[in-house]
């Protein structure tokens, strides 16, 4: 497999008779409220996740091919890996073995979503090339099927495919989906590096060790504040429960600057400062879009990031967009 060529290039290459494709754009996320419970024999943990999605792209481009292969473009293109180990990949295949033909297709993701930042850029791209390649092939999956085949390729995958905002239960795979009134302005941090998610899992147990895991369950404040669409409401809703993610302090222990961070986007005026998911990614809360202009300006030039995005939110999920 290769990285960097655009399918667009090849398309005009080929001339006329140009391989079919279809493109799927799909949003990041961010845990507005993420509860984690203790782990569970298969090494998972029970979560209340309440996914609400942003309006980050990543779009994936399935075209006719002869072999199964990933290329990605991108400022992180190098950071994401172009074999089966990618969730496009695999969605590919999943796809094609429920279907009983050859997962052949070239899959090429045009990258905005930060990778390994806690923002479910990965799952992003697993939901969009399943989206595509039941557009390109004509498999006619419903709803269900793609959501149980997303279940199958990773617990935040299915909410990439719906968008908007939901709870995730289980290991946040089963999904009931929340009102959100938008929009919400946001902030994000984007960090040097990633983190990786099962090791932000194991430092939460190990954080835990000594101490009794209770069972997750959602803030009804935070819900009732995500369907008021109301910033303020919603900011006091998450201090009320210390911020909201569980998983918080483990990614701080891993990558203490985070702390920085947090801190650079609350003295610019968040009112909610919080790490997205397992992190580095920190998400900040903002009053409007102005002030949340002013917070990724302030952060840019605090030192303590690499980049900061607006985006705002709710957002939908995938959606064939060509
Ligand atoms: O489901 P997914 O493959 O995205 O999960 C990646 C890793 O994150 C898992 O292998 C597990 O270590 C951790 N995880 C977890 N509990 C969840 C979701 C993920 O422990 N509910």
């Amino acid at each position: 497999m290769t990285s960097g060529s655009t399918p667009s290039a090849e398309r005009s290459a080929a001339g006329p008779a140009a391989a079919r494709s279809v493109t799927v754009r799909v949003p990041a996320k961010v845990n507005v409220q993420l509860a984690v419970g203790p782990p569970r024999p298969d090494g998972f943990h029970d979560l209340a996740n309440v996914f609400l999605a942003v309006g980050l792209y990543d779009e994936v481009t399935a075209t006719e091919a002869d072999d199964l292969r990933v290329t990605v473009s991108g400022r992180d293109a190098a950071a994401v890996p172009t074999d089966t180990t990618n969730l496009a990949a695999r969605a590919a295949q999943l796809l094609a073995a429920r279907h009983g033909r050859r997962p052949n297709v070239h899959l090429h993701i045009a990258k905005d979503i930060p990778v390994a930042g806690g923002m479910a850029g990965g799952s992003a791209d697993g939901a969009g090339a399943l989206l595509a390649c039941d557009e390109l092939w004509g498999t006619g999956s419903g709803t269900e099927e793609l959501l149980g085949v997303c279940a199958e390729l990773g617990s935040d995958v299915p909410f990439s495919l719906v968008g908007g905002a939901a709870l995730g239960r289980g290991r946040g795979e089963r999904l009931t989906a929340l009102s959100a009134k938008g929009p919400l302005h946001w902030v994000f941090a984007v960090a040097d590096g990633g983190l990786s998610t099962p090791a932000v899992y194991r430092e939460f147990d190990r954080l835990a060790a000594d101490r009794s895991v209770p069972e997750p369950d959602p803030s009804p404040a935070v819900l009732d504040a995500l369907g008021s669409g109301d910033p303020a409401t919603l900011a006091a809703a998450l201090a009320a429960i210390a911020g909201g993610n569980d998983l918080q302090p483990a990614a701080l222990s891993l990558r203490p600057p985070l702390a920085d961070t947090l801190g650079a986007g609350t003295a610019a005026g968040a009112l909610a400062a919080l790490v997205s998911g397992s992190g580095p990614t920190c998400a900040f809360l903002a009053a409007d879009e102005a002030a949340a202009a002013e917070i990724a300006a302030a952060l840019e030039s605090s030192g303590t990031c690499r980049q900061a995005r607006v985006a705002q939110a709710p957002a939908p999920g995938a959606e064939v967009v060509r």
